[in-house]
């Protein structure tokens, strides 16, 4: 069981509109950025850039109220669960990423990003190394697993690979610790989020957050196997399916929840997100679906600042397809 309090919800409300004043585009943000670079020294331009490019006054421009209350929630999250972010009723699940070929160890990206990664590192908590044999200092970088959506990509999927959610439903399949529920009550206007999780004490978890923060007029969470939810699934605007099943069960039964979800997700111009992409979680399986004839893919724009703690090869990972 994971322990720890969640406090008094002193943060809960913080205002979500910005009144920023915003009279530039894109293009002629641009213009205006190339020729005030223009006029600076060749000496100094150099400089300018880098400062452009990490400068703490660009990421603070870069983060809205919107992202310190998601912050706030993961704090609350990170003190009450293990640093691997597993729950105990989670055996499985760890045996199989124990198993992987090249060692594993699961930071849960939405709890954790670079800094507070390398804060646990010099304290010994974690390490991005393993020793390749024993008692020497020769050391491999230890592969990553993540269960959850960091806060950049939570940022990209509501605020660009979706489209305006205004009285869509969402559904998220495997929702965990409810990272793309609360982002979805905080970034978008989703009328309805749903998430469906089969491991009882992180639907515990979500719970708390819920009634700490007031989500309960939008976010439900349901403790239940998502292949006994067909009503769900056959409602649903839009469906996140985040890594949900590679882990979590075996070969037979991911079969058997995919075929479920290709019966069931057929409302037309419905949206499913996806991580990894449907070609490679099907060409690990023996399923007989025809994507062709299921879904089309929609190409998205990685190619975006969404501040210096962004995986750019995480935000190619996510999928977006429109059902036919
Ligand atoms: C990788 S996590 C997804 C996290 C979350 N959706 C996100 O993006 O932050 C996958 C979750 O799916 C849950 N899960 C696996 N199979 C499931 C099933 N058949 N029905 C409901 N939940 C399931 C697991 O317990 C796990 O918490």
């Amino acid at each position: 069981m994971y322990g720890g309090h969640l406090g008094t919800p002193s943060d809960c409300k913080v205002v979500l509109n910005d009144t920023r004043f915003w009279s530039m585009d894109e293009s002629q943000a641009q213009n205006a950025i190339l020729s005030l670079l223009g006029e600076v020294s060749p000496r100094d331009l150099p400089k300018v850039i880098q400062w452009m490019k990490n400068g703490s006054e660009i990421e603070e421009l870069t983060t809205s109220n919107a992202d310190v209350l998601l912050r706030n929630i993961a704090d609350d999250l990170r003190n009450c669960l293990p640093v691997e972010a597993m729950v105990a009723s989670e055996r499985q699940a760890v045996e199989n990423i124990q198993r992987l070929q090249k060692p594993t160890i699961h930071v849960d990206a939405f709890l954790y990003n670079d800094d507070t990664i390398d804060i646990l590192c010099e304290e010994g908590k974690m390490s991005r190394n393993y020793c390749m044999s024993c008692g020497s200092t020769k050391t491999a970088p230890l592969d990553f697993v993540s269960h959850s959506f960091s806060i950049p990509e939570l940022r990209f999927l509501f605020h660009h690979a979706l489209p305006d959610l205004s009285g869509k439903t969402l559904l998220d399949v495997g929702s965990r610790l409810g990272a793309v529920l609360f982002a979805g009550y905080i970034y978008s206007s989703a009328s309805r989020l749903d998430g469906v999780e089969i491991n009882p004490e992180l639907c515990d978890l979500q719970e708390k957050i819920i009634n700490k923060y007031n989500f309960l007029d939008r976010i439900q969470v349901h403790h239940a196997d998502i292949c006994s939810q067909k009503t769900l699934l056959q409602g649903a605007d839009v469906i996140v399916l985040n890594n949900v099943f590679e882990y979590f069960l075996n070969k037979e039964e991911q079969i058997k929840a995919w075929m479920f979800m290709y019966e069931n997700l057929r409302k037309k111009g419905s949206l499913i997100v996806t991580v990894p992409g449907l070609k490679e979680s099907f060409s690990k399986l023996q399923v007989n679906i025809q994507l062709s004839e299921w879904v089309e893919e929609i190409e998205l724009d990685t190619d975006i600042f969404l501040g210096p703690d962004t995986d750019q090869d995480a935000l190619s990972d996510i999928h977006l397809y429109k059902v036919l």
